[in-house]
């Protein structure tokens, strides 16, 4: 098969879906890769080395697109992009289907087959396909570092000749992917972290990562599904918010990452808990894409709101384009030899990995969680 990448064409968007590691990996498979001019160049990944791993440079996305089986991509197409690709290419790229209509119907429409990223099952046998889990792994990290750099203070005790600083208290919404790298990453830097998320069997991991894990009581527990938080009730977040209110007020530093799936981003840092903070405080809003968990926080920007500082960082992951890359690639290949070999795609329908990230095929809407979202 060809295999295309090209140039993501998001804003402020460093990655890119090709490494030169995968380009040999998909060579030696037997399969062609075109990728764009200096799609890689902010990734660290050049032209000319790509091109020697065995890939052909071309000049322009258009001839990626309307020449390619497969494209492989980063961020979804817009609609101008879907219209240069071939009825039948088959796409793998972040889609967010259940909460994009327009973009599915633009694929159904061109009879793009697509499989979503976001939606590979977070089982065993998948973990080298979750580009959610990679891509939140070192957002996780850095969101930790955006918020220190952004405070005016360090973060471990330190004891000198002209007095002793107190070590920073960091503060962490949500012990998913990105918020256990946050607790693993601010124990390394010297402060004292505290977490809480509604799924008890958390509790384990931020200890053992040396952080203090808040609990919410609530009796009925909390529900998940595959592994995902599932939206707590009002009453649930009164709790919470009665619990981490002291400690929010307490903290140097706090990191929000809570999401819940096909849903908007419960508020759990609320303007008033903003209010009680110390001048000079920082939060990191990880959930600002989708909605916030921040009521202050503003999407994409960093403002100063009742003297603390609110980072809405929207792509960390493209702040570390290089190893962001990197792994994207290699979970894009992974998922792409899982489905198909140099011959063409296996289509196992009723095969778990394809059954979850399989979006559109042959112009219909073939994602049950997605149809039961959005209407077509
Ligand atoms: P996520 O990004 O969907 O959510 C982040 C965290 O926010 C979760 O831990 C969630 O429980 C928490 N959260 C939701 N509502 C909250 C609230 N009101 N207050 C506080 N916290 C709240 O989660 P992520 O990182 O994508 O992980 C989702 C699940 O998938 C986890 O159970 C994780 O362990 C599992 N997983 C499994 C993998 C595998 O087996 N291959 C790989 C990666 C993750």
């Amino acid at each position: 098969m060809i295999i295309g990448i090209p140039k993501e064409i998001r804003e402020a968007e460093n990655r890119v879906a090709i490494s030169t590691d995968v380009v040999k990996q998909m060579v030696k498979a037997g399969h062609s890769v075109k990728i764009t001019s200096d799609a890689g160049y902010n990734a660290g990944q050049l032209n000319e080395n790509l091109k020697l791993a065995g890939a052909e440079i071309v000049n322009d996305n258009a001839d990626v697109f309307s020449s390619c089986d497969v494209i492989v991509q980063v961020n979804p197409p817009d609609t101008s992009q879907i219209e240069l690709m071939r009825e039948g290419t088959i796409l793998l790229s972040y889609l967010y289907a259940y909460t994009q209509p327009e973009l599915v119907k633009a694929l159904l429409k061109k009879k793009i087959t697509s499989f979503s990223m976001d939606a590979v099952p977070r089982i065993s046998r998948a973990q080298s396909m979750d580009a959610l889990s990679s891509q939140a792994n070192l957002a996780g990290y850095k969101a930790v570092l955006l918020g220190a750099n952004a405070l005016g203070k360090i973060f471990p005790l330190l004891m000198t000749a002209a007095g002793s600083i107190k070590p920073a208290k960091v503060l962490i919404f949500g012990a998913g992917v990105a918020g256990l790298q946050a607790i693993a990453t601010a124990k390394r830097l010297g402060a004292i972290v505290e977490c809480t998320d509604v799924r008890p069997e958390t509790k384990e991991q931020v200890e053992s990562l040396g952080g203090k894990f808040l609990a919410v009581k609530d009796e009925d527990g909390v529900k998940t599904e595959g592994g995902y938080a599932k939206e707590v009730s009002a009453e649930y977040l009164a709790k919470q918010k009665a619990l981490v209110s002291k400690h929010v007020a307490e903290a140097d530093l706090v990191i929000t990452t809570a999401l819940v799936m096909g849903k908007k981003a419960p508020i759990l840092v609320s303007a008033d808990m903003v209010r009680s903070m110390k001048p000079g405080s920082v939060i990191v809003d990880m959930a600002v894409e989708s909605g916030g968990n921040c009521e202050l926080s503003e999407k994409g920007k960093t403002v100063i709101k009742e003297g603390v500082t609110i980072i809405g960082e929207t792509n960390i992951p493209s702040l570390l384009a290089v190893n962001a890359s990197e792994l994207y690639a290699k979970n894009i290949w992974a998922l792409l030899s899982h489905l198909a070999t140099k011959d063409g795609f296996k289509w196992e329908m009723e095969e778990e990995v394809t059954k979850g990230s399989l979006i559109t095929k042959d112009g219909e809407l073939v994602h049950a969680f997605t149809k039961g979202l959005i209407s077509i």
